[in-house]
């Protein structure tokens, strides 16, 4: 796939980690139809791309997402239901089917504007690393409307209960330090250091088994939904699985460096001889 030919998302590679990056400053970064297009081409591409280990999602500019276009997305297609569908389907499959299921580690870099339903996509990545400046808000109930698409669900699944009906009822605004604190992303930073902080995490993730990641990542997105029975049980086949598809044979060499080389300890990296 050509990735110059985009017009609005940017796709930058770089050691390993891709960064993919909503591509209209002027407008807020809000997705409008031909962005969710480009975005489920592009992530279809590099999910089976081999210079892809991490993907980084941000938003060009000093936005991350400002929500759907009020006006690309909502008024201009409420007389046309057959685009409209097709964007609805555009739109659901990048935010969530692709990018939830993506098979590599994803980290949302906020840095700057989240509002409404970029909150899915917020979601539907692994990580979340924000600037401190970065602002929030479900702002749905100012526009009259409810936190639908897929908004309302995320919130609830992933925020705790009083949390998500206080932000999603009062429309109240808040920022990275804010969004940390109710563990809507991991951690924010200031500004000027959310790069750096992001592609940290970037490279130590690149650095790890990329089977045993894509399937840590699958198998706890999936036991949510689970009863204990069945966890144990899909866990277990899991495991199996990942046996059989690791050509990197980890489980075996990470045993050998423990217990015969004594080279390794994974809960703590290499043995130095003096630890007392
Ligand atoms: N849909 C369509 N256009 C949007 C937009 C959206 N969600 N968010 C911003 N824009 C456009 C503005 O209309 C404006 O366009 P213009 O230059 O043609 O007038 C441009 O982006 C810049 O927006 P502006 O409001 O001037 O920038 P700002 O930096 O002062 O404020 C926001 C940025 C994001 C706080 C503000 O634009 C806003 O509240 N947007 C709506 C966000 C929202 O509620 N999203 C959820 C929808 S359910």
């Amino acid at each position: 796939m050509d990735f110059s030919k985009l017009k609005v998302v940017k796709v930058e590679k770089r050691d390993g980690v891709t960064t993919v990056a909503l591509n209209r400053p002027e407008k807020r970064n809000a997705m409008s139809p031909q962005l969710h297009y480009e975005m489920v081409d592009v992530l279809k591409e590099l999910g089976e791309d081999e210079e892809t280990r991490v993907l980084v999602l941000t938003g060009a500019g000093d936005s991350w997402c400002a929500g759907q276009d009020i006006k690309l997305f909502f008024r201009d297609l409420d007389d046309k239901p057959k685009e409209r569908h097709r964007a609805r389907l555009a739109n659901h499959e990048w935010r969530w089917t692709l990018l939830s299921a993506f098979p590599k580690p994803t980290i949302a870099m906020v840095n700057g504007y989240c509002f409404g339903g970029a909150f899915v996509q917020l979601f539907a990545c692994d990580f979340a690393i924000a600037a401190d400046e970065a602002q929030f808000g479900l702002s749905e109930v100012n526009w009259g409307i409810l936190p639908g698409g897929l908004v309302g669900k995320v919130i609830v699944d992933g925020l705790s209960y009083r949390d998500a009906v206080w932000y999603a009822m009062t429309g109240e605004p808040f920022d990275g330090k804010k969004a940390a604190e109710i563990k809507l992303v991991n951690k924010s930073v200031p500004r000027d250091q959310l790069e750096d902080a992001t592609m940290e995490l970037a490279r130590s993730l690149c650095k790890k088994n990329p089977q045993t990641l894509r399937t840590i990542k699958e198998s706890l997105r999936l036991v949510r939904g689970m009863s204990v029975d069945q966890a144990a049980d899909y866990l277990l086949a899991k495991e199996r699985e990942m046996r059989f598809m690791d050509t990197e044979s980890g489980r075996a060499e990470a045993m050998k460096q423990f217990l015969d080389d004594k080279s390794y300890r994974p809960g703590m990296g290499e043995y130095r001889r003096d630890d007392s």
